[in-house]
């Protein structure tokens, strides 16, 4: 490592945490600063008093400590990290990372923080192979944490099979080439849309439709992880957010757009969510009731088009402006119709007719639709398109002449 790195390590209670010792001792010695977090059953492992003299840092281990709240808040410890690597990270520990549980400070620190996180699993063969930490493990690499599979080899319970923490100077090498990872859209500020909106009815109902917000958390996801400081607005989404700079959550598409427009300037915008075309004109303040007789009668009234209106403003206007289009039929030549109409400078343009399954899968078929060229790409993940679409925003604002 050549520059200085804060590395900020969470040791968890396998009986691998021994080599965290090790670890941190490596660290250290190629230049790295390293602070760490201990968990309860971490602390039964190791003791604090080790790490610390090691790391030559405090060691941190509680959420609510009044003492470490003024002097390092978990948001700080998760802010002033280049990377967080969980080593050992323990299949309880992985769980609870999977459902985004934010019970200790370890757990909390990892919703918080923004840096990459890698993470070094170990555990019994059969707890490695249960389809329980598998799924974990895969939901987890879907949002983006990065892993370091364990070995095969003897394990402490008398097994045999992988489970073993990868050996501290493997750790050392993953580490390595995450930090080497090329940042091309360093100093880019990008603001990103995602899921639906919905429009409210009455107190208690409202219109909404089927975006996920999958696609648009993936594609912040992407971009963040090469370096640009996203600003990701999503309307309701049970999708677990990337890390990003700045997540503003909202419900209608007027919301939506006052959050966008907070967010500018920016350097790119990427249109993904599903707005509502239009709202209800008077929305009850009281819930509509059954005994009032007639189905009731919405008089509807358009919705600000958000892309439309980023793509066209006079001031402010992003470099670099991409909108989505779902269709059912025509695919191209509609999503290329919608281009010149928006004036946004490159459309990706799915088909999400029955059989597609786009709506709340994982995978999509996309055209890459510019005012030159169409692109169609194979069907791949949604985090596939998402990194593919982000290395095409990257090369495209290196290099303008690189726009397909
Ligand atoms: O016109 P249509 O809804 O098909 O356009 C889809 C694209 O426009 C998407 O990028 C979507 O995020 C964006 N859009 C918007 N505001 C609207 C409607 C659509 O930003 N009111």
């Amino acid at each position: 490592m050549t520059e200085p790195t804060r590395i900020l390590l969470i040791v968890t209670g396998g009986i691998a945490a021994y080599k965290s010792l090790d670890l941190v001792r490596r660290l250290r010695e190629r230049g790295a600063s390293v602070r760490s977090i201990l968990t309860a059953g971490g602390s039964e492992m190791v003791t604090p008093l080790a790490l610390a003299a090691l790391s030559g840092e405090k060691v941190y281990q509680d959420l609510f400590s009044l003492t470490d709240e003024s002097e390092m808040g978990h948001i700080r410890l998760a802010r002033d990290a280049d990377l967080v690597v969980v080593a050992p990270a323990t299949a309880d520990f992985l769980a609870k990372m999977a459902t985004g549980l934010a019970d200790d400070l370890a757990t909390t620190v990892l919703l918080a923080t923004t840096a990459p996180v890698l993470v070094a699993p170990a555990m019994n063969v059969q707890m490695w192979a249960h389809p329980a930490t598998q799924r974990n493990v895969k939901r987890l690499r879907g949002d983006g944490i990065r892993f370091i599979d364990p070995g095969s080899g003897d394990l402490a319970c008398g097994e045999e099979g992988p489970g073993r923490l990868a050996e501290p100077v493997d750790i050392i090498g993953a580490i390595e080439t995450l930090l080497a990872q090329p940042k091309p859209l360093h100093n880019i500020r990008a603001l990103v849309t995602s899921g639906p909106t919905i429009e409210p009815i009455d107190p208690v109902r409202y219109f909404g439709n089927r975006s996920s917000g999958k696609q648009g958390h993936a594609i912040a996801g992407a971009l963040a992880r090469r370096g640009a400081e996203v600003t990701l607005v999503t309307g309701p989404s049970v999708q677990p957010p990337p890390p990003v700079a700045c997540l503003t959550q909202v419900e209608t598409a007027e919301e939506m757009l006052a959050a966008c427009r907070e967010a500018l300037p920016a350097d790119i915008a990427v249109c993904v969510a599903a707005v509502a075309d239009w709202r209800v004109k008077a929305v009850h303040k009281q819930k509509l009731s059954r005994r009032n007789g007639q189905p009731p009668r919405y008089e509807m009234e358009e919705n600000p088009d958000i892309l439309a209106q980023l793509s066209q403003t006079a001031n402010d206007r992003p470099r670099l402006v991409v909108g989505f289009a779902a269709e059912t039929e025509d695919v191209v030549d509609r999503a290329r119709a919608k281009l010149e109409r928006k004036q946004c400078d490159w459309i990706v343009a799915n088909d999400v007719s029955d059989d597609s399954n786009v709506f709340g899968g994982d995978s999509n078929t996309v055209h890459l639709i510019t005012s030159q060229a169409t692109e169609t790409w194979p069907r791949l993940s949604k985090e596939e398109v998402a990194d593919r679409l982000a290395e095409r925003i990257a090369d495209a604002l290196v290099e303008p002449t690189a726009r397909p």
